[in-house]
């Protein structure tokens, strides 16, 4: 296949930076695309941190600033590994100057920024995608084939969890490198937004839109030390958030997020029931899904255990021979080869900036229902922020 160049500049090279560089650098030399990533730049605020990654990936050039990065004439995507807080200026921004726009997820702070970057890069009319990765595990993406085949019937149950215990200690303090994730200035909130925003993500998904929810949130530690101003301040992020939801088609389900589960690093769950089938997923095996089929032969029925390592199971073709597994930075792999591969065929990969912001109107609505103590129902339209 005859290939082009695409010229990606990267915001950003913390953990996602990585993630998403190692993307750039895979997806070609194990599928076949019709584009040849570029990595021409890498904008970051320390200039001497951002050239030893730069050197280190690849990147033929940095900047210091996202802006001089959005107006470069030799760039063709802006990708915003970013905190929250950056998300919504580069994104409409790059959308703005004509790019093509990759956005972490959340999609805003709020579903009112989500709006506002939805349409910029509608107008724009520029090609954008979040990294909800989970919907790339090979595994997760095969229990969407099994749904989608109809092998479930009706669906009663879902279930998600999202369990992790790195801020139980009162002493890890908020705010900047590292900790952004609980100063909520920057991150918009807590665990819904970081840990939920990816179970909501996978569940919109595989089981349709979510009609209303009733959401509890807690803060177990008021106060923590701020790193930029040297105080102990109040804590604004939720630091553990549980809601039910009842979705369009029906099914009930339970949704739990928090960094207070002792032992769980980040045991993301999910579960499905439906009227002739269950399944089950973890992200500690993510190689796995366990299937319960009513109709098998009674007395052979049971939950089989299937090691989706096979050539004809979701992207496995692609790597080594059965049976050898993968793991999750390959979920990036996919999802940046299902970008271009998209983009050869002028279409758009899943999920678009419009699918994220449904998530954040459900992030929203379980905040709302949090502090109302009030049913809520995500808000259906909603004005972008100018
Ligand atoms: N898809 C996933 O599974 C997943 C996992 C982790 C994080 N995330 C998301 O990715 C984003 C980044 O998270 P992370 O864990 O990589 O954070 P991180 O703290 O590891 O890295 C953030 C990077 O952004 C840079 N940065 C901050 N402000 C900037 C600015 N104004 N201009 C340029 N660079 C700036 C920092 O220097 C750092 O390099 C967040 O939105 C987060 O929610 C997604």
């Amino acid at each position: 296949m005859e290939k082009k160049n695409l010229n990606v500049g990267i915001v950003g090279y913390g953990f996602m930076g990585r993630a998403h560089s190692n993307a750039f650098l895979q997806a070609g030399r194990f599928f076949d695309l019709p584009y040849r990533p570029v990595l021409k730049a890498l904008c970051a605020r320390n200039a001497e941190r951002a050239k030893t990654f730069a050197d280190n990936w690849g990147y033929e050039s940095v900047e210091t600033d996202w802006r001089r990065l959005v107006e470069r004439k030799d760039i063709d995507l802006i990708d915003i590994a970013s905190p929250n807080d950056t998300h919504a200026e580069i994104a409409i921004a790059a959308a703005r100057a004509g790019k093509m726009v990759l956005c972490e997820k959340p999609l805003g702070r709020n579903a009112s920024e989500a709006s506002a970057m939805t349409d910029a890069v509608e107008r724009a009319k520029v090609a954008n995608m979040v990294w909800y990765n989970y919907r790339r595990v090979p595994a997760v993406m095969l229990l969407k084939h099994l749904i989608d085949e109809g092998r479930f019937g009706r669906i009663f149950h879902y279930r998600a969890k999202f369990l992790q215990d790195w801020t139980i200690s009162p002493n890890v303090s908020q705010g900047g490198e590292g900790l952004w994730r609980l100063d909520i200035a920057v991150a918009g909130s807590g665990v819904t937004g970081d840990l939920l925003a990816h179970a909501i993500d996978t569940a919109l998904w595989l089981n349709g839109p979510i009609a209303e929810v009733t959401a509890m949130t807690e803060t177990f530690i008021k106060e923590r030390k701020h790193n930029l101003s040297g105080q102990v301040q109040p804590v604004g992020i939720d630091d553990a958030s549980a809601f039910l939801a009842r979705f369009e088609n029906g099914s009930m389900a339970t949704f739990e997020a928090t960094r207070y589960a002792r032992g769980h690093k980040a045991l993301y769950t999910l579960e499905i029931n439906g009227e002739n089938a269950s399944a089950e997923w973890d992200l500690h095996d993510l190689h796995r899904i366990r299937f319960f089929d009513h109709r098998d032969e009674s007395q052979l029925r049971g939950w089989r255990s299937i090691h989706v390592t096979d050539s004809d199971h979701p992207y496995m073709k692609h790597w080594w021979v059965p049976g050898l597994q993968i793991g999750y930075e390959h979920t990036f792999v996919h999802q940046f080869a299902d970008f271009l591969e998209a983009l050869g065929q002028a279409k758009q990969a899943a999920p678009t900036f419009r699918d994220a912001l449904e998530t954040d109107k459900v992030t929203d609505a379980v905040l709302k229902s949090a502090e109302t103590r009030q049913w809520t129902e995500p808000i259906r339209g909603i004005e972008p922020r100018p």
